[in-house]
């Protein structure tokens, strides 16, 4: 980032500006923060479980699930000694299953090595399998209520927006440590989050709704180019669903919660009977990410 392509850089020293930013949107939340389960416990495996089937699934789907989830779970103990297939059971409809195997390798990591106990460091949160820089951090500030700023999609894309430059990953988490109020972390990454979702979306932004519109460098110009889709963290939308190899293999997984599957039932659950190469490789590579067992024959879940 230069003081050239970052009008917001004339200001990072001034601490009043960030408190505007700050205060207006800590407002703003204050009347519309949404009520979510998630938000309403101090539970750090609840707030590990909830950011993980948050990370690529929207709210609306990760709702019924989540606390669906935690009954059958409502430890890292109860998901480690429990089946993979029955997590995944559970997991379906959220898609991108290789979460929940990972978050039950770290179920196993946390009772075996942290007493049972979520992490509350970030080092150690970074050693589980399947989190990165988000989720740790995210399980850090909403459920240790640690000053750490978090860093998802919808924070990154009003960062940038507000700079009126895409940013890189260091650069976006440096600006989002500028911004943090001290002691009022679970507020504000929590009000970032839904901004992002609700008013800075990525397709038509509401940018006359936006209670920091004076402030923000890019003001949804039609003249200037979003800064965000260029930005690090800002995600790319999800590839298409109907045809795909996940939707193939989702629905190999779905017969097989249900039933013991031959090959020919795993190829035709996945409607690719006109295709066993096809078939063929999507078994294999099932296989291979343990998200599929197969004995004498028969395909279950693991
Ligand atoms: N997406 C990721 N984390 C979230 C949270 N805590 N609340 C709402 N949406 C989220």
């Amino acid at each position: 980032m230069t003081a050239k392509t970052c009008g917001l850089l004339r200001h990072v020293s001034n601490e009043s500006l960030n408190d505007q930013i700050t205060t207006a949107l800590l407002r703003w939340g204050s009347s519309e923060l949404r009520d979510l389960p998630w938000r309403r416990t101090n539970n750090a495996w609840c707030v590990f479980v909830s950011e993980v089937m948050l990370q690529q699934t929207s709210v609306a789907r990760v709702l019924p699930k989540y606390e669906a989830f935690i009954e059958r779970f409502p430890t890292p103990q109860s998901l480690a000694e429990a089946s993979l297939g029955d997590a995944l059971a559970l997991w379906h409809g959220l898609g991108y299953p290789r979460r929940c195997r990972n978050l039950q390798a770290s179920a196993q990591m946390i009772h075996a090595h942290h007493g049972g106990e979520v992490p509350d460091t970030l080092e150690a949160m970074l050693a589980l399998p399947g989190v990165g820089a988000y989720t740790a951090r995210a399980v850090l500030s909403f459920a240790y209520r640690q000053d750490v700023a978090v860093v998802d999609t919808n924070v990154a894309r009003i960062i940038a927006r507000m700079t009126g430059a895409p940013l890189k990953a260091r650069e976006l988490q440096e600006r989002a440590d500028e911004l943090l109020p001290m002691g009022l972390s679970w507020e504000w990454n929590q009000v970032m989050m839904d901004f992002g979702a609700r008013v800075c979306v990525a397709r038509s932004p509401k940018c006359s709704q936006c209670v920091v519109q004076d402030i923000c460098v890019w003001r949804g110009g039609p003249d200037s180019p979003d800064p965000a889709p260029a930005t690090a963290g800002t995600s790319k939308p999800q590839s298409r669903f109907e045809g795909s190899d996940r939707q193939a293999r989702g629905r190999a997984m779905k017969a097989a919660i249900k039933n013991e599957l031959s090959h020919a039932d795993v190829v035709e659950a996945m409607q690719l009977e006109h295709d066993p190469a096809r078939a063929q490789r999507l078994i294999e590579s099932l296989l291979s990410d343990g998200l599929l067992s197969h004995d004498k024959g028969l395909f279950t879940l693991p």
